[in-house]
């Protein structure tokens, strides 16, 4: 029998969500905080643009509340959009508490914010506060240096949670989340986490596609695992593809922030022209889904593998103090963007979709709560504008804190929990399924439920997903499990989710765009996508 590790609050994840969390509740608790690589890895160290807030007295609540509710394309939930933009100040005053250095207006700046401003698309206002163009590393590693000095918060690196454990197995009380078995990567060995509360920080689901704009922990494991107990997963149809990631062939998914064309960058075509006043008025600043459908239709219509984007008007001092980071970057690639445009081709950025959530953070499970870009809390609806989700985790992570603090004196300390069983599993000797299912899942979901989906090419996909799955099932089944394999089997579902969302979606609206189904659904109230999936049974638990 091995120890079990038991703490009050497990936090799985380490990005802006998870670390904020952690920090919040360690003063009375003490918390364990898993991350599947080293910790600062996840989307959060990439984040460029900034954290929308209102912070300029020209700027309004009323502004920033519109404005994300006219991206959303009428699917937000109204009562949270008003929750989160209300509460942006007081979260970028906690970040400035906790060491984060945003960068500072200068005279010139046109707004009454003691720090810079960014514009970035959907917004009608400068109301993007940022480090640079690095406000995720930033934020990332200033957070990360308080956690690792707390005394009440351990860590585990390269840690991968594989399931959540619910207690419905083993007594007739109410299911409640108890923790999770997590795979320690290093030493091949499984580990049983007990809590009173397990919370998901997990991040979203970017590698499901080829082409991404996100680092590799992002495999959607934080959905895969709360469908799997049942958790009700919502609006996973609306994926968001941002427009301008770095096409160069030596370039794995760097973004060209959408803060470029705040500052008056312009689209090109390969032969010089601009082309986004042919789709929407605010041309390069128009909500993400528009940019990219137009760059997708133009690539598509010429033949074309990538258009351009010329910040060469502006001076070599104004972009290397603006977008040192973005600058340096693409040099060293042989661009140098204060004199030539950069080419750029959408790629699969952010899950708009996730775990549904309450104000609270909680999710269905009593005893598990989600935060971040794993939830769907209603903020989003059918597209994200830009900078609204790092604010999402930051208010959530308090919002989920108070919650957790008030009820934490309510759930006791679970019982001992059935050990992990490898004795039914051997060693793989055909790791080439794993690699080869990835790619397939991949390449398939790019080509078949990417930006302009069908319904053939829907059935197409769900019909693919579902024979890897079952080739997935019995891989899983078999064979002790390895981080691949893990990520594997979340990938195909939370594959699966969107392509069956993207299935009961009969209308275009935000993000999902079908030539089917061309036109939205003039509706008062349009209807989120909820999937309720059947509890998945475990061959690697004790019965
Ligand atoms: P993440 O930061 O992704 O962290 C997830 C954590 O979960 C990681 O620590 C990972 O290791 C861990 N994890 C995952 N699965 C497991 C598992 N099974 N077991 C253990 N640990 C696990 N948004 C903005 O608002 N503004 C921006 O400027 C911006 N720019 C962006 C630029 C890029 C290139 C990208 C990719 C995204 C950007 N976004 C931006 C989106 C934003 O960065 C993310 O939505 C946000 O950082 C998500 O934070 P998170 O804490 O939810 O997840
Ligand atoms: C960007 O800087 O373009 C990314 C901003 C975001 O995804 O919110």
């Amino acid at each position: 029998m091995h120890d079990q590790l038991e703490y009050d609050i497990l936090i799985i994840g380490s990005g802006a969500a998870g670390l904020s969390l952690a920090l919040k509740l360690a003063d009375q608790s003490n918390v364990a905080i898993l991350s599947k690589d080293a910790l600062i890895e996840g989307a959060t160290l990439y984040a460029q643009g900034g954290v929308s807030a209102v912070l300029d007295k020209h700027d309004s609540i009323e502004s920033h509340v519109q404005d994300t509710l006219t991206t959303g394309a009428g699917l937000c939930n109204s009562e949270i959009v008003r929750f989160v933009v209300e509460r942006a100040q007081e979260s970028i005053d906690w970040l400035v508490d906790m060491g984060v250095d945003f960068t500072r207006s200068n005279e010139s700046a046109k707004t009454t914010s003691p720090f810079h401003l960014h514009k970035e698309g959907g917004h009608s206002h400068r109301r993007v506060i940022h480090a640079a163009d690095a406000t995720g590393k930033a934020i990332e590693t200033t957070l990360e240096s308080r956690v690792r000095k707390h005394k009440n918060i351990e860590l585990f690196e390269h840690h991968v949670a594989v399931d959540l454990i619910t207690t419905h197995k083993l007594s007739k009380n109410r299911r409640r989340c108890t923790g999770a078995y997590v795979l320690d990567s290093r030493k091949k060995k499984v580990k049983v986490f007990r809590a009173r509360n397990v919370v998901l920080a997990t991040g979203g689901a970017g590698k499901v596609y080829l082409y991404t704009s996100n680092p590799d922990s992002c495999t959607g494991d934080g959905i895969a695992m709360a469908s799997r107990i049942g958790c009700r997963i919502a609006n996973m149809e609306f994926i968001q593809f941002h427009p301008t990631c770095l096409y160069h062939p030596m370039a794995k998914s760097f973004l060209i922030s959408e803060a470029l064309r705040g500052e008056g960058a312009k689209l090109l075509l390969k032969n010089g022209n601009e082309f986004m006043h042919r789709y929407d008025k605010r041309q390069e600043l128009a909500p993400r889904d528009i940019v990219a459908k137009a760059i997708d239709h133009e690539m598509k219509r010429l033949g074309h593998d990538c258009v351009y984007l010329d910040i060469s008007n502006k001076s070599t001092e104004f972009i290397e103090q603006h977008f040192p980071n973005i600058y340096k970057h693409c040099l060293n690639l042989g661009i140098n963007i204060s004199a030539e445009p950069i080419p750029v081709v959408p790629a699969a950025h952010y899950t708009c979709g996730g775990v549904l959530i309450n104000k609270n953070g909680q999710t269905d499970m009593p005893g598990l709560y989600a935060i971040g870009e794993v939830s769907y809390s209603g903020l989003h609806g059918a597209n994200r504008m830009a900078s609204n989700s790092l604010l999402e985790c930051f208010v959530f992570a308090h919002s989920a804190y108070k919650h957790i603090q008030q009820n934490l004196s309510e759930s006791d300390m679970p019982e001992r929990i059935p050990e992990w069983d490898e004795s039914r599993v051997t060693n793989s000797d055909e790791e080439v399924v794993v690699s080869h299912n990835w790619d397939e899942i991949r390449r398939f979901m790019w080509d078949y439920v990417g930006i302009v989906r069908t319904t053939k090419r829907l059935h197409r996909a769900h019909h693919r997903i579902k024979l890897l799955q079952s080739e997935i099932t019995e891989y899983y089944g078999n064979f002790r499990i390895t981080k691949d394999l893990i990520e594997l089997r979340n990938l195909a579902l939370v594959a699966e989710l969107i392509i069956k969302s993207a299935l009961r979606r009969k209308e275009s609206r935000g993000l999902h765009y079908t030539t089917d189904f061309p036109v939205t659904n003039n509706i008062d109230t349009p209807k989120d996508t909820i999937i309720e999936s059947k509890k998945i049974t475990n061959n690697h638990i004790a019965a």
